[in-house]
């Protein structure tokens, strides 16, 4: 087991490469199987839920060739295997984007419930509604979700109950496939959507108007293999201005859509930092207090809950009392006892925190709970007065590409050290 050992008090300065944005690419890498062909896919980070999104593929019969660290090649002219096993499912959530693409090019898939971070119940009903709107049998039998589509996959028009991403994602990658016109009505419209519709587009498909609540797929009968950049990620970007303004740092931070990044760069400046945008950078510096805000997360274009953790963190140091309402997740504050044994002064009623800004937050052991939980806590040491022993870190490397070269590069103090195993980790959610 490895650890993360950080000593605190160190203001961030410098620069810092954003990597391509991993919501995206755990779409986009299923979506290569919906043509029998060759597709080259760059800007793709060197995360965990990666590679195991490519050892799935090479399990149905794709090849998967890195032509450097960011571009991967996948030739998925033979997929001769339509599953997705519970051994490689349980470590992301992302793995049942392979029952979109597998009904879309096979017309049947069986996939293992998905793993992911824990934030309470995280229900796939939208992602089954769709598909059976589709044409597909759908059944779930000993943990695994198995799909079927018995005569013909044909365009529908659905209604989302709630916004979700994942069933947006899902229900847009079978569809490309179906025959006729589908219509998707409430559906999400976060980055990570549009860059999807637009690899879709570029692989043959025809997805207009991604990135609205209303996306219309005419299917077609053939795609073909495309070459693709993924775009920068929004969350990796938003953890490193958060970062920068927490520390009182001063950092740039390339390699971002500035517009993606709007809730957030509101949000620090409202808190007494200095945001300044360029075309593809913003940096980020603070030289007075924090000062306390009000947060409420949101689907796209509001505060994106993947940021909600990180900039509690901050908010812990804030001369003020500052109020965090989850508007996505039911239970996304497990986190907050670790931020505690840091000092940190935190009420959670429901979906409600109440952030108390404390003066000095002090170094301890603590435990990454999820990813977003394990980059707040990162934030949270780097504040702190003294040593922070992170532990779980697997969680962080999940979705941080280098994440520790890129805040050594900044002037953080941290290092990894090997701790004995006293328990067997759980599964890597
Ligand atoms: N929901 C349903 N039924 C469904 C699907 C979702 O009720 O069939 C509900 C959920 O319970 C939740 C809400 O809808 O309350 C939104 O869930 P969504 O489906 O949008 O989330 P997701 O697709 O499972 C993705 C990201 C998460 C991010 C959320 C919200 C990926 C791989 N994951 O999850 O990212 O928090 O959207 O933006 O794209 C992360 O990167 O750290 C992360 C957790």
């Amino acid at each position: 087991m490895e650890k993360f050992l950080v000593e605190g008090g160190v203001r961030l300065a410098g620069e810092v490469t954003i990597g391509g944005a991993k919501n995206a690419v755990v779409a986009i890498i299923p979506a290569t199987i919906l043509a029998k062909g060759r597709s080259i896919i760059e800007n793709v980070p060197n995360i965990s839920d990666v590679s195991i999104l490519l050892k799935m593929l090479t399990e149905m019969g794709a090849s998967v060739n890195f032509i450097n660290k960011t571009t991967v090649e996948i030739d998925t002219t033979h997929i001769t295997n339509p599953v997705v096993s519970y051994e490689l499912a349980r470590h992301l959530r992302a793995s049942y984007y392979f029952l979109g693409a597998l009904i879309g090019r096979c017309h049947k898939a069986s996939v293992s419930m998905p793993g992911g971070c824990h934030f309470g119940v995280r229900p796939i009903d939208q992602h089954i509604k769709g598909f059976e709107s589709l044409g597909a049998e759908v059944n779930i039998d000993h943990g695994m979700i198995n799909a079927k589509v018995r005569e013909s996959l044909t365009g529908s028009h659905i209604y989302f109950d709630v916004v979700s991403v994942g069933a947006t994602i899902n229900v847009m990658l079978a569809a490309v496939r179906a025959k006729g016109l589908t219509v998707l009505e409430n559906a999400a419209k976060e980055p990570h959507i549009v860059d999807l519709a637009n690899f879709l587009n570029t692989m043959g498909a025809d997805v207009r108007g991604a990135g609205t609540d209303v996306i219309k797929v005419h299917g077609v009968d053939i795609m073909h293999g495309a070459n693709y950049t993924i775009i920068p990620d929004q969350i990796e970007a938003g953890t490193y201005m958060i970062a920068a303004a927490a520390t009182f740092g001063d950092v740039l931070v390339k390699n971002v859509i500035p517009k993606h990044m709007e809730s957030v760069t509101n949000k620090l400046i409202k808190t007494g930092a200095f945001v300044t945008e360029f075309d593809d950078s913003i940096r980020v510096c603070r030289s007075d207090k924090i000062e306390p805000t009000t947060i409420k997360t949101m689907p796209h274009p509001g505060f994106p809950t993947d940021m909600q953790p990180q900039i509690t963190a901050m908010l812990t140091m804030a001369g003020g009392t500052s109020v965090i309402t989850e508007g996505v997740w039911d239970n996304r504050f497990r986190y907050v006892d670790e931020l505690a044994r840091l000092g940190a002064n935190i009420q959670v009623d429901g979906k409600v925190a109440v952030v108390q800004g404390v003066p000095l937050l002090t170094g301890a052991p603590v435990k990454a709970t999820d990813l977003r939980a394990g980059a707040a806590l990162l934030i949270a040491a780097f504040m702190a007065k003294g040593a922070t022993e992170i532990e779980d870190i697997y969680h962080i490397e999940r979705g941080y590409e280098n994440v520790m070269d890129k805040f050594l590069n900044l002037g953080a103090a941290f290092k990894r050290i090997e701790a004995p195993d006293t328990e067997l980790p759980a599964a890597a959610l």
